[in-house]
């Protein structure tokens, strides 16, 4: 399917691994130039490898605001306008809400909110006067379905969702989408450290936590990050052109609800 963005361009963050380098490579599967982002020198030049031509690293911590402005001059440097935006990083550190100290919550919030905020920011007049741009962030299953120890996590998206369901009302009329792509139990970096750590405090090997997991959920099984990538990239696609404000969940049924 031809998804009407080959020769568009992308800032993927947080892509270097995981779900958002499964955005990052159906993005380069539709033809568009992808700029991938990480903190990890040598993990970005793997993900860059194994994305090709169409893709260049971009180096950087998303969660310090000083850093944020080179990453979007650097992508502008080496792509010209960005026309996409794929807002993802590393989650939160799992645990009950009464443990987490300030310093915790505003790591947390500059990661996971704040700098998708920002970014959006710097990037939607460009998107504006193109009429063109679509705005796509990783968020999570917890939005809509609170878990316990998931407090950090579920609190600082729950703000951001609130936030970008604002903006894609502003950015609406000219052309530029705005949504959120929900990642249920999905078998990549960030749930390993989830089921870790729940198999520490129950006393139960990681093994036997990642398959009450997977027998969790209706479909039975985990999911990948190759079940992933594709919706992204629809939603950054022409054909999502009168879709925006979405949640749209990835999650073989997982949340339990009927919108
Ligand atoms: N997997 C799930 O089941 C699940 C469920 C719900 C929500 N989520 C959320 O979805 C997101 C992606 O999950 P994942 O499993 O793909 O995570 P992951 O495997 O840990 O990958 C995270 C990616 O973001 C990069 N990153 C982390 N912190 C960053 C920062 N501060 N600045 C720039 N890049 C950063 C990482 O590379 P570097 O470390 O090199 O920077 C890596 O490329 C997470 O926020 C997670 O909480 C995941």
């Amino acid at each position: 399917m031809d998804l009407g963005i080959s020769g568009e361009t992308a800032l993927v963050l947080g892509g270097s691994q995981g779900l958002g380098l499964s955005c990052a490579r159906s993005l380069v599967g539709a033809g568009v130039r992808v700029a991938v982002n990480g903190r990890d020198p040598s993990r970005l030049q793997e993900a860059v490898h194994s994305l090709g031509d169409l893709a260049v690293a971009i180096p950087g911590d998303v969660s310090r605001p000083d850093s944020r402005k080179a990453i979007v001059e650097q992508a502008q440097e080496q792509l010209g306008r960005i026309s996409i935006l794929v807002t993802n990083a590393g989650g939160p550190p799992p645990g009950p809400v009464e443990r987490h100290s300030h310093a915790v919550w505003m790591q947390a919030l500059e990661t996971n909110m704040l700098a998708a905020l920002e970014f959006a920011v710097a990037l939607v007049p460009g998107m504006k006067e193109a009429g063109f741009g679509r705005i796509v962030n990783v968020t999570s299953f917890t939005v809509p379905q609170p878990y316990a120890n998931m407090g950090l996590a579920t609190g600082v998206r729950a703000g951001l969702t609130g936030a970008m369901a604002s903006l894609a009302r502003e950015v609406a009329p000219y052309g530029v989408t705005v949504n959120n792509v929900l990642p249920g139990l999905m078998d990549t970096g960030a749930l390993e450290r989830v089921y870790n750590a729940q198999a520490e405090r129950e006393g139960i090997t990681p093994q036997v936590a990642k398959q009450r997991m997977a027998e969790s959920i209706p479909m039975g099984r985990l999911g990948t990050a190759d079940d992933f990538g594709p919706a992204c990239a629809f939603l950054c696609s022409r054909l999502a052109s009168y879709i925006t404000g979405v949640n749209l969940r990835v999650d073989g049924g997982l949340v339990q609800s009927m919108l």
